[in-house]
């Protein structure tokens, strides 16, 4: 199964992408003419003319649980031309007597003050109510889709009938947030999200599943499954394939069982800060040596027999405290130098106070929604001379919108569009910046090209600051090589966890690879490009929930992009369901930071790297240019290639670093012999990793001290289940560190 080939040719369609000018469509009213009962702001702002919002009842849907809206709420899925798109759902009951079906790059969202009702009729026909991905099988190439504050509801509908409310096969910036699924309690046959295939996701968070035979059924690489409860639902989540997953906030009431990993395709589990009552197992797993699982902070009472079932028998009950992991796999204990598989046993651990809540779990947000901001707390920065139309440089118009909304407490709304910019940005405290769909903010011009002169596309605060700095729902991306670019820029801090949130914020750089770049440049390795996506400075403490950095060029041999996120952060910082792939040097690095919650990663190294065994090794272009904490590769010989690949995880100096399920994956490469180091931990203490895969590199963790690399965890001595003919090696836990 070659997933890196499939990307490549499936990417090509994101060149449609760029720059797409926004033509409005004749004969369609827009939803000023629409006289709403909701004040939520999103309903109500005035739109300027794109063909990017469709409000579902201004394409005939009538919402009031009687008229068969099936028909009406299709014609506006398909009435976009704008290449993304929202289609809105005002409160209201939506009757659907057959199957929807979604298009790229399409934004499925409800009014969050009063979630309108999607109900399947009693002779509904078909299998799938909203079938999500585009495509029929596998999603690795189908990127960006969202539903939010919505609730499905098939209760008229037979229970034992075979039906999956959302059908969802896909890979990054592709989410489900904030949506209640009400199935028939004791139901053999409703799904609430079914994946099928090999997908690549990241991220889903903050449901609800009543009644309903699986909530979950899942068959991807990796998952972060954050805040979900699961009430009288048969079985909350059935893994059917995965290699790394992370459960977290996880609540079972009256469940027969919680998480069923018992296929021969799930690899690593971790549930944390969890819990369950009246539920017969909470987690149960296959005995092979391959499959392994972690438990932290799961906490259930006397109505729970079973917390853990191994091979259908009971490995353990009651509950596991915050300060203890329960693990069954392969472990690189504190001081062990060598691994040593566990059939379940308690690991104390630690967690930092900065990161955790009162009762020992991992910081969560729930998204905002603003949903309490009528019209006139918003501005729309189109109504401010600002163009967003792919040429017209908006740098000033757009700094005077965000410098006056923050003073006046006003929220920023950039509608869909793509927003040309040549300079650095400043968004001070007090800012709440909300695209549409996905709105573009593209770097651009000289002022970014000076590679011994950093300069951020986006600079959030300045260091010291304390306070409000959101974004919501944007692309930040380059149109031509910019060696001198940081296209975010972090320096604040919340006064609570969340306030300084990237909620839905990406950055696939070159998308359709159309980036324009200077004659000197003859290959990816001699033209470098965005030094870091994402630089999270000392002073910041960062909120992040499904983000993904991707050098997601029409031929991913375009440029040689520096880093994705660097972060030096010392607050208190999450980054969940984060994709960092394609980077040239590494894609996250953690230098000198104190306190992340990383959790999931899903990684790939550089096409062009790793293929071609590039002539310019690392730190190549950027040796001229590098940061204090960036790899210099000092460890390496100098014409050795394999060893000079850009390093996914490079963490020196740290603490409190917490790393949940990282999927490190080398496609293009048949074997390991063209990357030798998938991470490289140096000179941290308090770090704990649970979860990490990889395929196709030498060593999974190579320790470094000074210059000298140890290459301790190895994939040879970790080698895992067979995933679609690839043999990843999964780590449970690594704990050499975490002294
Ligand atoms: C749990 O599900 C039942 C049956 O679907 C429903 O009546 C009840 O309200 C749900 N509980 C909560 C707390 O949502
Ligand atoms: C802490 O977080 C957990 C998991 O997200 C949640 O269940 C719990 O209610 C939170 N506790 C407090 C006191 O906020
Ligand atoms: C875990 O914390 C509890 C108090 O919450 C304490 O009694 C117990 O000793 C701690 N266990 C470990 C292994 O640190
Ligand atoms: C480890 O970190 C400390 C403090 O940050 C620093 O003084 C020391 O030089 C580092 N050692 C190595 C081998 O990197």
């Amino acid at each position: 199964m070659k997933l890196s080939f499939l990307l490549l040719s499936q990417i090509g369609y994101l060149a449609v992408l760029s720059y797409a000018s926004v033509v409005p469509a004749e004969g369609i009213k827009t939803s000023t003419e629409n006289t709403a009962a909701s004040t939520f702001w999103f309903e109500n702002v005035k739109r300027t003319g794109t063909t990017a919002y469709r409000n579902v009842k201004d394409l005939g849907a009538k919402g009031d649980g009687i008229t068969d809206d099936t028909a009406a709420i299709q014609k506006a899925i398909n009435a976009r031309t704008s290449t993304m798109g929202v289609i809105y759902f005002p409160a209201g009951t939506y009757l659907i007597s057959s199957g929807l079906k979604a298009t790229s790059y399409s934004v499925f969202f409800g009014d969050p003050s009063n979630r309108p009702v999607i109900k399947a009729s009693a002779s509904f026909s078909g299998s799938v109510l909203l079938q999500g991905s585009v495509g029929t099988s596998s999603g690795l190439g189908d990127f960006f889709r969202t539903v939010k504050n919505l609730v499905f509801d098939t209760t008229a509908v037979s229970p034992s009938k075979s039906l999956s409310i959302i059908v969802w096969s896909l890979s990054q910036g592709s989410q489900i947030q904030n949506v209640l699924f009400n199935m028939p309690v004791g139901s053999t046959g409703h799904i609430g999200i079914q994946s099928i295939g090999t997908n690549s996701p990241t991220f889903l968070n903050d449901l609800q599943f009543n009644g309903g035979a699986i909530g979950l059924s899942l068959s991807d690489t990796q998952y972060q499954l954050k805040s979900m409860y699961f009430n009288g639902t048969t079985t909350g989540i059935k893994v059917v394939q995965m290699l790394l997953c992370t459960g977290q906030g996880l609540r079972f009431e009256g469940v027969t069982t919680g998480v069923d990993s018992t296929s021969a395709g799930s690899a690593h589990f971790n549930l944390i800060d969890s819990s369950a009552t009246n539920t017969k197992t909470v987690f149960s797993g296959a005995a092979a040596a391959v499959n392994s699982v972690v438990l932290q902070n799961v906490q259930v009472d006397s109505t729970v027999p079973a917390t853990v079932q191994i091979g259908g028998t009971v490995a353990l009950t009651g509950s596991v405290p915050a300060n203890q992991s329960w693990l069954k796999g392969n472990q690189y204990a504190a001081g062990a130098t060598s691994s040593k598989a566990s059939n379940g046993e308690l690991i104390p651990t630690t967690r930092s106070a900065s990161l955790v809540n009162s009762s020992g779990a991992f910081v969560t947000v729930v998204p905002p929604t603003y949903q309490d901001l009528t019209v006139a707390q918003v501005v729309n920065v189109k109504d401010h001379s600002v163009a967003g139309d792919g040429t017209t440089d908006d740098t000033a118009a757009i700094q005077a919108v965000i410098t006056s909304a923050a003073a006046s407490n006003q929220l920023v709304f950039f509608p869909y569009g793509t927003y040309v910019i040549t300079d650095t940005i400043k968004v001070p405290k007090g800012s709440r910046l909300v695209g549409e769909a996905w709105s573009q903010l593209v770097a651009s011009g000289s002022k970014f090209a000076d590679i011994k002169n950093l300069r951020p596309m986006i600079q959030i605060g300045v260091p010291g600051d304390v306070g409000l700095a959101q974004m919501n729902d944007f692309i930040l991306m380059i149109k031509s090589a910019s060696p001198g670019l940081v296209l975010l820029e972090i320096n604040m801090a919340g006064t609570k966890p969340g306030d300084v949130g990237f909620f839905n914020v990406h950055f696939p750089l070159n998308m359709g690879g159309t980036i324009t770049k200077p004659a000197t440049c003859s290959s990816a390795s001699n033209c470098p490009s965005n030094h870091i996506s994402v630089h999270m400075t000392p002073s910041s403490s960062v909120y992040w929930e499904n983000t993904w950095v991707s050098d997601a060029g029409g031929s991913q041999q375009s440029v040689d992009n520096g880093g994705g996120f660097f972060v030096e952060s010392q607050g208190g910082t999450w980054i969940n369901g984060v994709g960092s792939e394609h980077s040239g040097m590494y894609q996250i690095n953690i230098h000198n930071a104190k306190g992340v919650f990383l959790c999931i990663h899903q990684s790939e190294s550089a096409y062009w790297q790793v293929q071609t065994q590039a002539a310019t090794l690392n730190p190549g272009s950027w040796s001229s240019a590098l940061l204090p904490g960036e790899p210099s590769w000092s460890w390496c010989g100098t014409s050795d290639s394999a060893c000079r690949v850009g390093i996914y995880q490079y963490v020196t100096g740290s603490s409190d670093i917490h790393l949940y399920s990282s999927g490190l994956w080398n496609f293009p490469c048949a074997s390991d012999a063209c990357q030798t180091y998938a991470t490289v931990f140096g000179n941290n203490t308090k770090m704990f990793v649970w979860g990490q895969g990889v395929i196709n590199s030498k060593v999974m963790i190579g320790e470094l001290s000074g210059t000298t690399i140890s290459p301790i965890v190895t994939r040879k001595a970790n080698i895992g289940s067979n995933f679609n003919g690839l043999s990843p090696s999964i780590l449970a836990a690594y704990l050499r560190q975490s002294a």
